[in-house]
């Protein structure tokens, strides 16, 4: 016991996550907490949550793809359990007893699998279990559906006496609206207590976390119930059809959000924005945009249909146009993309730009007020301010060994339909002429020249438009003819 503050004495403060079990119901080679929710594994959701909660240590319970799950989680302030081999979530929970040997105050058990409950929730049950001093708080909610989830059984007085699995439940007992939310608080002594007092005596021949109710009632403990504000914030991700449930309802939360920020969604039930994305206010995004991991969008910009954005760091009133892909690139202000832009992975892009259609863009350093209208690929080059790149140049990066590098200096003019074979260099000012291939340096204020001359031969093709003529004519006549017969 520590301060005294507010509603009475602040204990210190605990959390166990479940995170060990096989999900079968998923059907996948990766443990379910992996699988991406808005952009981040479910797990991290969870843990993130309890880290902003600030709980003094924070326990995960891991075994199904203990590795995999111990990756995503590096760095993390957490302190992983092994559970091995699997026999439930009581089981689970007693792999962190002997961590808790010696502590006092308050532990938080909740599932891995559940990451959409709130912080406030969350906040409620170590505040319920510290103001009535309970051996176990749980968290309940009522719902239209219950299937799947334990049922809160009570007695004549109210007071909660037992959770009852769905596999173990009697037909009456399954038209239960209240169900256990898989959110438990409880006093680590009781915990402790509790937990060796459970045994595997259900269908599923399981050790039960939720019969630490029955256990701890049945020796004279207390037990409270919070309920929850809604189920949405309370729903397990058992299968694939509740990821995109749950998917769904955070995008909701995340578009409610934005909009409340000043962003403007044209369709939010049509936009998909991950929870690590940043957006300024009085942009507008249009149905079919994806905004994936840190995206980042300045003031005043706008994403049109269908635009596909990954790590991209878009700064003020930039427009990117239709079915745009912009991966891992920094955009300046007052720029325009697209449509059908692909802006492929680390590059930087400068201010009052134009990256326009089918104009594909790949690690390069692209100056300020440079125009690549259409239809080109630059790669792995540097290219300096108010350079025009003309409709079909190619940046020849690609030996078919080494990638080499393309430098084009400030006010260069590449005419359309250029390949420059790196590496090579275009100097300040330098123009290249239409249909060239340009192998050598260009120095500064020069034209380059580089293709074959044209001959005209005169006269050459009157013959051959006679024929053509001829040939025309004749076969109109067969045609008539054939009608006729
Ligand atoms: C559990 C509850 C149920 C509740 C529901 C809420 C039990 C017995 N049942 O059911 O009352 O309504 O959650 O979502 O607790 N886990 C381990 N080790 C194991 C088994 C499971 O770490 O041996 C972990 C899983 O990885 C998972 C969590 O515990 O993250 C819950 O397990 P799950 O099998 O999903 O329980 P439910 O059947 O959903
Ligand atoms: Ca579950």
């Amino acid at each position: 016991m520590s301060t005294t503050e507010g509603h009475g004495p602040v204990r210190s403060r605990y959390a166990l996550v479940l995170a060990a079990g096989k999900s079968t119901r998923f059907r996948s080679d990766k443990p379910k907490v992996l699988h991406d929710l808005c952009g981040k594994p479910i797990i991290q959701h969870v843990v993130d949550k309890l880290v902003a909660l600030g709980v003094e240590r924070l326990f995960v319970v891991i075994g199904h793809g203990s590795e995999e799950v111990k990756k995503v989680l590096d760095g993390y302030p957490v302190k992983f359990v092994l559970q091995e081999p699997q026999l439930g979530t009581g089981h689970a929970a007693m792999m962190v007893a002997p961590h808790l040997e010696g502590l006092s105050g308050n532990v938080l058990v909740v599932y891995g699998d559940a990451p959409m409950m709130s912080s406030i929730t969350l906040q409620r049950l170590f505040e319920a279990q510290e103001a009535q001093n309970a051996d176990e708080v749980v968290l309940t909610v009522k719902t239209q559906n219950p299937y799947g989830y334990g049922r809160i059984l009570r007695d004549e007085q109210g007071h909660p006496y037992d959770i009852v699995e769905e596999k173990d439940a009697t037909p009456e007992q399954k038209r239960i609206p209240e169900i256990n939310a898989g959110f438990i608080c409880c006093n680590i002594a009781s915990l402790l207590g509790g937990l060796p007092r459970i045994k595997p005596n259900n269908r599923a021949g399981e050790y039960y976390l939720t019969d630490l109710l029955r256990v701890l009632r049945s020796a004279g403990g207390r037990v409270a119930t919070v309920e929850a504000e809604s189920f949405t914030e309370i729903a397990g991700i058992n299968t694939r059809e509740e990821l995109a449930a749950a998917a769904s309802a955070m995008r909701a939360q995340i578009n409610r959000r934005w909009m409340l920020e000043g962003v403007t969604l044209v369709d939010p039930e049509r936009t998909y924005i991950d929870a690590g994305v940043h957006i300024e206010p009085d942009t507008t995004i249009y149905p079919g945009v994806v905004l994936e991991g840190n995206t980042r969008l300045g003031r005043g910009c706008t994403i049109r249909g269908f635009c596909h954005l990954r790590d991209a760091v878009i700064d003020e009133n930039v427009t990117v146009d239709h079915c745009s892909v912009i991966r891992k690139t920094t955009i300046g202000r007052d720029s325009s993309i697209g449509p059908f832009a692909h802006l492929r992975e680390h590059s930087v892009v400068g201010t009052e730009t134009r990256i326009g259609n089918f104009v594909e863009v790949k690690k390069c350093v692209i100056g300020d007020e440079t125009k690549a209208a259409h239809l080109a690929y630059l790669g792995d080059a540097t290219i300096g301010d108010d350079v025009n790149i003309g409709a079909g140049t190619i940046t020849c990066n690609y030996d078919g060994v080494q990638k080499h590098k393309t430098v084009i200096e400030d006010r260069a003019f590449i005419g359309s339909d250029s390949q420059l074979i790196a590496p090579v260099t275009v100097r300040k000012g330098a123009y290249v002429a239409a249909g060239s291939s340009i192998t050598n340096d260009i120095p500064e204020f020069s034209l380059a020249i580089a293709r074959g001359r044209q001959v005209n031969k005169e006269g050459w093709a009157v013959e051959k438009v006679r024929e053509r003529e001829e040939r025309k004519k004749r076969k109109a006549a067969e045609k008539a003819e054939a009608k006729k017969a």
